[in-house]
């Protein structure tokens, strides 16, 4: 491991900061029209504590993808606020807390090598290759490239350019990692896989992380909180701890608890989509 995490904010072990008082995000009555007429989100409420791992479940179109965005910084909120209690502000006032996203396709440039595409949020911020070399080679080595740095994208399997994805959100040392359905696009194998890593990845270095996937599996085998939402207008409609101990390995997928949890989270989300069954 490369990466000097007494350097990071990101040494907080999961299980204990979770516990914090003040919440590191509070969506607070958010709602979201587009010009079109488009309610995508209403009146939403949601903290969110540092240490979290956070499903957003939900089908198509409920606003799960916005809600990420509105977090990012991306989009601004039609009324209601998001807050950030415990994060630094810049001169006008933007809460300035350390945020990567990671989006379904790797959106790597064909042309750069994994080293270049892993560099450039940092290059982005004005950090020379050599001042870069460090983090980069770190990263990389989190996701298990570290031997891939000279290779181009085309060389990669799909589970190896998301892996990229991932290092180039982690070279920042983000605080908070939203994820917006990134293993959708996965065979199933490299999936489970990719799940395993992230966990490994997310229990040594504490993130929060808000995890966007339609999938009721993977929310359960991932989070310890899955907020289910409806469509038309999205909206939250159910709010469920999954209170199984990490570390969550392969064996967990066949317990009785994952089961349990996952006709939960199933039923929530029928509930969720029948909410719009005269749609
Ligand atoms: N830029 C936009 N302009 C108009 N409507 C939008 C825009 N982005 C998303 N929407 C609409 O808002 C709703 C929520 O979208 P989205 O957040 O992408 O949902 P999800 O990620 O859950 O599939 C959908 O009805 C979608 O069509
Ligand atoms: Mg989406």
């Amino acid at each position: 491991m490369t990466i000097d995490t007494a350097k990071a904010d990101l040494s907080s072990p999961a299980a204990t900061s979770a516990v914090a008082s003040k919440p590191l995000i509070a969506l607070k009555g958010v709602s979201k029209v587009f010009s079109n007429g488009t309610t995508a989100l209403q009146n939403m409420t949601m903290d969110v504590h540092q240490g979290e791992f956070i499903s957003l479940l939900g089908p198509s179109g409920c606003g799960k993808s916005t809600v990420l965005r509105i977090i990012a910084g991306l989009g601004d909120v039609s009324s209601g606020a998001i807050e950030w209690p415990t994060s630094g502000h810049d001169a006008t006032g933007k809460a300035t807390p350390e945020i990567s996203f990671v989006f379904q396709e790797p959106t790597l440039m064909p042309w750069a090598t994994v080293f270049n595409n892993v560099w450039l949020p940092l290059r982005l911020k004005g950090v020379s290759k050599t001042a870069a070399r460090e983090d980069v080679l770190g990263a990389l080595e989190m996701v298990g490239l570290e031997k891939f740095a000279d290779a181009y994208p085309r060389e990669l399997s799909g589970g190896m350019k998301m892996r990229v994805s991932i290092a180039r959100a982690l070279v920042t040392r983000p605080k908070l990692l939203l994820m917006d359905e990134p293993f959708a696009a996965l065979d199933e194998i490299t999936r489970f896989k990719l799940n395993n890593d992230l966990l490994h990845l997310w229990e040594k270095f504490g993130w929060t992380v808000i995890f966007v996937t339609h999938s009721v599996f993977e929310s359960v085998y991932l989070s310890n909180r899955i907020v289910v939402m409806a469509a038309r207008p999205g909206r939250v409609v159910n709010d469920m701890p999954v209170d199984a101990a990490y570390p969550r390995e392969e064996e967990f997928r066949t317990s009785t608890v994952y089961n349990d949890y996952c006709r939960k989270a199933s039923n929530a989300l029928h509930q969720a989509m029948g909410a719009n069954d005269h749609l």
